[in-house]
């Protein structure tokens, strides 16, 4: 009895083994091979992450996982990849950024993430909202209509300007003093300008800070608070190399493998504030190859608040400080891997010393 109870348990085990195997068989030899079988490169991918599994698995950040998939596909206008068991798509060229952006945003004009008014009303804001609620929700936020917002539609705004707002802005402080302290030379020039402030920095004058301007762009390229963007193909959409992205498609824009593409960025890893120089840059930014607030009728909205709050943050620091490496301040910098807004790997230690001492 014992052995015939054993033997039929191998039995299943057997069949349980098998079964997973040939999913698993099924999903890289048949799944797997949805954008090769449409005619287009694609990145590695395996069961049953896809081609996500460092970010899955918190080896790797997001952004670079999507660096990744940006190199594997050099030389290529677009490549496919797998988020999970769903075929995906990554944008590489500038021209068609543009078009799925902005010329032909009515082909994308939704995310396509999660998000539930009735049973998770805080998910049902701006970012997450779709089709012609965002339209009109974008609307009323932009313009300050009279139509009044419901008490759910006002706490889910308020919940993402919060997070969305608050983690991305203190996240840029972070990595530009972070800089500040590896270049004491820059640091000393951006003292200088805020020295000529004579302490009176206010939301207005606070634009003609052109150094300050410099730095912070090139902070966003270095650390783009959002390493991606998404958009969700609603309408089938030709590309103008003749390849049909048909409806239901998510299409992601890798802001964080532009920003770190030598061809547009020389030395990509370099700190290099002139490339924003107005005066003389030192190198011409291609359209479309720096995006750290988004692009089109979906692009930040929270821009301007975004930029005045990180630079008046910054020169009220640096207004009394000099930015210093502490001991334990870890350099390279790693970037968060548990995160999808770009942040600094267990925080960031940084020593500020008095300028008047
Ligand atoms: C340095 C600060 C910030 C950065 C780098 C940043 C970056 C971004 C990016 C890249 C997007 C996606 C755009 C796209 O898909 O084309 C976005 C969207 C958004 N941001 Fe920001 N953001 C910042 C600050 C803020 C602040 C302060 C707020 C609100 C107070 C805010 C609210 C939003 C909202 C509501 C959206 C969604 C817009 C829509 O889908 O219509 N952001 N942001």
């Amino acid at each position: 009895m014992t052995e015939l109870l054993g033997s039929t348990w191998l039995n299943y085990l057997v069949a349980i083994v098998l079964l997973i195997i040939s999913i698993l068989v099924f999903i890289k030899v048949h799944i797997y091979s949805h954008w090769k079988r449409r005619g287009i490169i694609q990145a590695n991918a395996s069961p049953p992450w896809g081609s996500i599994k460092n970010f899955v698995l918190g080896r790797t950040s997001i952004a670079e996982v999507f660096a990744e998939i940006y190199k594997q596909g050099e030389g290529h206008p677009i490549i496919g990849f797998y988020s999970f068991l769903s075929p995906a798509l990554v944008i590489r060229e500038p021209d068609y950024m543009k078009r799925i952006l902005v010329r032909d945003y009515d082909h994308f004009s939704d995310r396509g993430i999660y998000s539930n008014r009735k049973i998770d009303p805080l998910s049902y804001h701006l970012f997450s909202t779709d089709g012609p609620h965002h339209k009109e929700m974008r609307y009323m936020l932009s313009t300050d209509t009279r139509k009044p917002l419901s008490l759910d539609e006002i706490a889910a705004q308020t919940f993402l300007f919060i997070l969305g707002g608050h983690e991305t802005s203190s996240a840029a402080i972070c990595f530009l003093l972070y800089e500040m302290a590896l270049n004491p030379d820059i640091q000393a020039r951006l003292h200088e300008e805020i020295d000529t402030m004579d302490g009176n920095i206010n939301y207005d004058n606070i634009k003609e800070m052109e150094y300050l301007n410099m730095v912070f762009n090139e902070t966003l390229r270095k650390y783009p608070a959002a390493p991606t963007l998404i958009r969700l193909c609603v309408k089938d959409y030709m590309l103008p190399n003749g390849f049909l992205i048909k409806k239901g498609t998510q299409v992601m824009v890798p802001v964080y493998g532009l920003h770190w593409d030598a061809k547009y960025f020389p030395q990509p890893d370099k700190f290099d504030p002139e490339r924003f120089s107005p005066k003389a840059p030192t190198h011409q930014i291609q359209p479309f190859t720096f995006l750290p607030f988004g692009e089109g009728p979906r692009y930040c909205i929270g821009k301007r608040f975004g930029v005045a709050s990180v630079k008046l943050g910054v020169t009220s620091i640096l207004s009394k400080f000099r930015i210093e490496l502490a001991e334990n301040t870890k350099i390279p910098m790693k970037i968060e891997s548990k995160t999808f807004i770009t942040n600094p790997y267990k925080g960031l230690t940084l020593k500020l010393v008095a300028r008047n001492t």
